[in-house]
């Protein structure tokens, strides 16, 4: 095959999809294939580090015939992501989990294939409504097992499960991602997230605007993109003529 692109939605850590058997068109790819996963990846998750189990995968994936690339989602464990050595890959840095296991970071216009990708990860979470206990507070886990007990499963913990860079907290990043459009002079092949702009995810019947899909409302109204991809609805859907929301399924971009 050699040099095709193609997105998926979000993994949280379960790489399956990937397995031969589903994913068959890998007989015929080498490294130049990308795979990219529009967020909550999960293969970098645990709070302690990396896990037995997180080992296995990430050489699972480095092994595999194709490049997987990855943009955070908001369920990331976010100060590995930090840690994770950086490389210069595909014209922008890029977080090396493994030598061909890559996170996309935000506010980068990435060279894929002669295809130009624009790259914002990040997305409020929606299962947290119950709450969000503070990790270094002593009694975290009694506070966690009260809730369970109500029958209230909705919670995180912050620096166990959740972290507030869920959504972008430095002004910094989101100038650089206007910042690498303009130098593009605001036109990408395709921009790859993991929440839509304010007035996509309204199509799809989300009403929760934030910080970050307002922002992408703005890349939305004055970049233009042949494709836009996201993940984090979970849904498989078009929500509008090229713009698609992506959870299981692969499609193939390029
Ligand atoms: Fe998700």
């Amino acid at each position: 095959m050699a040099k095709s692109i193609w997105i998926t939605g979000d993994t949280h850590g379960d790489m399956t999809r990937f397995s031969s058997e589903i994913f068959s068109e890998q007989k015929e790819m080498d490294k130049s294939d990308v795979v990219i996963i529009c967020g909550d990846f999960g293969g970098v998750w645990n709070w302690k580090g990396e896990t037995k189990e997180e080992r296995y995968w990430m050489d699972w994936l480095n092994r595999k015939p194709f490049t997987t690339c990855f943009v955070d989602g908001n369920h990331e464990c976010f100060p590995r992501l930090s840690a994770l050595a950086e490389e210069e890959r595909y014209g922008a840095p890029c977080g090396i989990v493994r030598d061909s296991v890559l996170w996309l970071k935000r506010g980068y216009v990435y060279t894929i294939n002669e295809k130009k990708i624009f790259t914002f990860g990040g997305a409020s979470s929606h299962d947290i409504s119950d709450g969000i206990l503070d990790g270094n507070d002593p009694n975290w886990r009694q506070k966690a097992k009260r809730l369970e007990k109500q029958g209230r499963h909705l919670f995180r913990t912050e620096g166990i499960n959740w972290w507030k860079e869920e959504i972008e907290q430095d002004p910094s990043i989101y100038a650089r991602g206007l910042a690498s459009l303009a130098a593009v002079e605001n036109s990408v092949d395709m921009i790859v997230t993991h929440c839509a702009a304010t007035s996509t995810q309204a199509v799809l019947g989300m009403m929760q605007k934030d910080r970050m899909t307002d922002y992408l409302q703005t890349i939305h109204d004055t970049v233009s993109f042949q494709y836009w991809f996201f993940g984090h609805y979970h849904m498989n859907r078009t929500a509008l003529p090229h713009e698609y929301c992506l959870y299981e399924q692969i499609v193939r971009a390029a």
